[in-house]
């Protein structure tokens, strides 16, 4: 049996959707009440607990014998921090893991996972990493760069601000970098850790075959909306301080602090490090970009090639 905490997330639904045509016995946890009829469809079993409330972590892991967390936020609220939902709830994750005996557990960090303060979504996924290593468990760490793929956290934003403000906005006056990589081939990459394909203890770096700057890829989704806003550069600390700002007011803001960190940080690594570690070619964000932005986003025709690709293991 394999738990998969973030189930109802943008990366865990295709996960799920993967584990299930792939045959694997999956639990979830999620902690919405409104996702859980369409999760049940994809996994038989489903448990419904935060990662902070010990109790139900302790009864969702009977029987587990891997876990797979992706659980994470990309912006604090209120009521939840960085903090608590990478480093303590990961924490006592670990620890109810450890009581089960669970086999193996793999955990969703970010590409560039480093304890500096100044990247407070950065930092406390390195958190999250440092209660995986000290847990005692087998595990794997996977650190991906930004993910793209249908409602992911930066292209789908994007292109809601493109189509809705005059202007195109891009944070820094250098060229902010990244290596986006195809929610597809992390799902790929995580099942073959599951299959025991990958040494366990690695702390793996995963990104996409292209560097990107923020203002090509805002170019590139103009040029796919034929929209021609003028770019206005932000400063840093401003560009910072309205995504703070934004992320308290909207529900779905343009931008998010964690995304923000990763584009800062620059989550960039080897071209190849899809390929030497999993032996597969990820697909380049050049090529799925049409398919995402394209107007006829809900058609028959695009439907059942992403669903396709989502269930037929094209990369492993
Ligand atoms: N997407 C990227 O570009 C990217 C890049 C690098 C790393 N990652 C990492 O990859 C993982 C998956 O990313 P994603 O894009 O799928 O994220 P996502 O769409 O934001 O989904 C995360 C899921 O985790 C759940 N969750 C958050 N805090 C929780 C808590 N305290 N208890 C229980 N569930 C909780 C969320 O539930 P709610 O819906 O209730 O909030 C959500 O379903 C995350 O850990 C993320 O940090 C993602």
């Amino acid at each position: 049996m394999i738990l998969v905490t973030g189930a109802e997330g943008f990366v865990g639904v295709q996960l799920l959707k993967r584990l299930s045509a792939l045959g694997f016995p999956v639990r979830t946890l999620i902690r919405s009440a409104t996702t859980g009829g369409r999760l049940r469809r994809m996994a038989g079993l489903l448990c419904r607990s935060a990662m902070t409330d010990t109790a139900s972590l302790k009864s969702a892991m009977q029987g587990v014998e891997q876990v797979i967390h992706l659980a994470g936020i990309f912006r604090e609220s209120w009521k939840e921090t960085f903090e608590t939902a990478h480093h303590e709830g990961t924490g006592r994750l670990m620890q109810a893991a450890r009581e089960a005996k669970v086999r193996h557990v793999v955990y969703v960090s970010t590409l560039g996972a480093v304890p500096d303060r100044i990247y407070p979504f950065v930092r406390s996924k390195w958190l999250g990493e440092e209660e995986v290593r000290n847990s005692g468990l087998s595990f794997t760490i996977l650190r991906p760069s930004l993910v793209f793929g249908e409602g992911d956290h930066f292209l789908t934003p994007l292109k809601r601000l493109l189509e809705s403000s005059p202007y195109a906005f891009i944070p820094g006056y250098e060229p902010l970098r990244c290596q986006p990589l195809w929610a597809g081939d992390l799902v790929s990459c995580l099942v073959k850790t599951v299959e025991g394909g990958v040494a366990k203890g690695e702390t793996i770096a995963l990104a996409g075959p292209e560097q990107v700057t923020f203002e090509g890829v805002v170019d590139l989704v103009q040029r796919e909306l034929r929209a021609g806003r003028p770019k206005v550069l932000l400063p840093l600390p401003l560009a910072a301080t309205a995504t703070l700002l934004l992320e308290r007011v909207m529900g779905s803001p343009p931008l998010m602090t964690g995304v923000l960190d990763l584009w800062r940080l620059g989550a960039v690594t080897s071209l190849d490090a899809v390929q030497k570690a999993y032996g597969f070619a990820p697909m380049p964000l050049s090529e799925e970009v049409h398919y995402l932005l394209s107007s006829h986003g809900s058609s028959p025709k695009r439907r059942s090639r992403r669903e396709r690709m989502l269930t037929s293991n094209r990369s492993i």
